[in-house]
């Protein structure tokens, strides 16, 4: 894993977001992979500013994201599927038939689980951004998931609907479960880049980077992969 440290959460950003950029401009058809949660804004707004001044194209990019809540609905203020077009989606060209994201709300949640990993098995990602949960959860994979999962429906942790509980009015509104990526197709993407600020996430990290691979710590298994760069702020690598 390569280790990148950052003074401050603007910087971080703004060379996490170059990443991205390289990728679109390098392969204007990639398809990369998204993630919500706090963590990525800061890279979201860079890459909007780069869009409206330097005209980066999104015409031909293909996009995933990491999960979304069951059972909530597009047109809630909280389901991922706002989160994007409202941090992102809207403020790029990037075309409404390219994107993807896990239904939470599909009458059939086996059929959308199998359609979803049908998709990712069809459409290899090139580029994966990721969070970390301070439970070590990558995408909604909380501890105890197995490494070799694919697309599934998880139950959230106590600790993740507590760290979540922010976002809504009460940890009562906060969804009890999720669709999520498994932990195996975040390991077929080609490369991946990981976001990580504030001391909440320190320990996580430490495990991460120097614990061992283990089901009780689901970054863990990003050890095996061989393109990872961990975007840190000083308070998230404090035990490094
Ligand atoms: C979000 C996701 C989660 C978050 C993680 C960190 O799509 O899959 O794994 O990345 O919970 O969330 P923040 O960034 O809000 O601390």
């Amino acid at each position: 894993m390569e280790i990148r440290i950052f003074n401050n959460y603007e910087e971080l950003s703004k060379c996490a977001a170059n990443e991205i950029i390289k990728q679109v401009k390098t392969n204007p058809t990639s398809t990369i992979g998204f993630a919500t949660g706090s963590s990525p804004i800061g890279l979201y707004k860079c890459l909007i500013k780069d869009h409206k001044e330097n005209g980066t194209d999104y015409t031909e990019i293909r996009s995933f994201n990491l999960d979304e809540y069951y059972d909530i609905e597009k047109s809630n203020p909280q389901s991922y599927f706002n989160f994007m077009y409202e941090n992102l989606f809207s403020h790029i060209n990037i075309r409404n038939k390219n994107i993807n994201i896990p239904s939470g709300h599909s009458k059939d949640m086996n059929e959308e689980v199998y359609k979803y990993n049908q998709l990712l098995k069809e459409n290899s990602l090139d580029i994966q951004i990721l969070g970390i949960g301070s439970n070590g959860h990558i995408g909604f994979n909380e501890p105890g998931t197995k490494h070799d999962q694919e697309t599934h429906v998880i139950e959230l942790d106590q600790q993740t609907r507590e760290d979540n509980a922010r976002f809504f009015n009460s940890i009562d509104e906060v969804p009890t479960h999720a669709i999520t990526m498994g932990i195996k197709n975040i390991l077929d993407t080609k490369k991946i880049i990981l976001i990580a600020t504030g001391k909440k996430k320190a320990e996580a990290i430490k495990g991460m980077v120097n614990g061992a691979i283990t089901e009780d710590l689901p970054a863990s298994a990003l050890q095996n992969h061989d393109n990872v760069i961990l975007f840190l702020d000083k308070e998230a690598s404090r035990y490094l």
